[in-house]
């Protein structure tokens, strides 16, 4: 049983708190898209499962957007149609309902995720696509030096490929996503190579993580990653990813067929 906040979070979250700003610091970056429409293979009916403000709608033809928090539907554009308010682990549709089905940067937070894959397959006649991190592979990152709570965070809430694979009936593949230096979409590694922007409060806001570690994590990630700018030590280990077009991290895409 998925229990919910007051503004119906349904995960290890609330939205109702962390939520806002989400959509300014969280915009859909074309590139990452070209990589979900491909996977979802043409598809004419898609289901977005925890589909949050509505990025990477676009990628797909008609989409129906499932989200638990109130905060996060309220930030969906006009043009978009509205999400129903249900959560992965009880989707209310019918068997075989959609194409293809799509969850984006959400299966971490969900209270049981192979009960919520499991009904993303049971309404799907196509390919689910789920966009998520590696946990084996999110502590790789030069974040890992300046926050490592964070990353540990990340790499205990992120469920393992192969656990997201067994769920979907064992015929996923895995596919890294390059990210872009100037990606759009800000979740931590979107930073690779701009450093100073995650000394925004907000922007880290917009990646849940942060909402685990106290304020004396924050404020010596804050301290010692400002000192190491000024200094140049920042750019003497990891300068060069100032000028790498993208990067191969932990963004990769499972895809899994009937
Ligand atoms: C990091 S946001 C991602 C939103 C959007 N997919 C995107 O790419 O920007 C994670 C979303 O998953 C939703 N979520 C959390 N637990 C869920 C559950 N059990 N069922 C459905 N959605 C859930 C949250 O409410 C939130 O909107």
């Amino acid at each position: 049983m998925t229990t919910r906040t007051q503004d119906g979070s349904a995960g290890d979250v609330d939205y109702g708190s962390i939520g806002a700003g989400y959509s300014s610091y969280r915009r859909p970056d074309e590139r990452i898209a070209r990589f979900i429409a491909e996977a979802l293979g043409g598809a004419e009916s898609v289901l977005n499962v925890g589909a949050g403000a509505g990025s990477y709608e676009n990628a797909a033809q008609a989409v129906t957007a499932v989200e638990p928090s109130e905060s996060m539907r309220a930030q969906r554009p006009a043009r978009l149609a509205r999400a129903i308010d249900a959560v992965a682990e009880e989707l209310p549709f019918v068997d075989g309902e959609f194409d293809a089905a799509m969850t984006l940067f959400s299966v971490h937070q969900w209270s049981d995720v192979r009960a919520g894959l499991r009904e993303m397959r049971r309404v799907t006649r196509g390919p689910v696509v789920i966009l998520t991190c590696d946990p084996a592979l999110v502590r790789d990152f030069w974040l890992y030096r300046y926050a490592p709570e964070v990353l540990d965070t990340e790499a205990r809430r992120y469920p393992g490929v192969e656990t997201l694979s067994a769920a979907l009936g064992d015929t996923g593949t895995v596919q890294t996503v390059p990210i872009p230096l100037d990606c759009t979409d800000g979740f931590n590694e979107a930073y690779f190579g701009r450093p100073e922007y995650l000394l925004d409060p907000a922007a880290r806001q917009a990646c849940s993580a942060w909402s685990f570690v106290d304020d004396g994590v924050r404020e010596r990630f804050d301290t010692e990653l400002r000192r190491d700018l000024e200094s140049g030590a920042w750019d003497e280990e990891f300068g060069h990813l100032r000028r790498q077009a993208t990067y191969e991290g932990s963004l990769v895409i499972v895809r899994a067929t009937p």
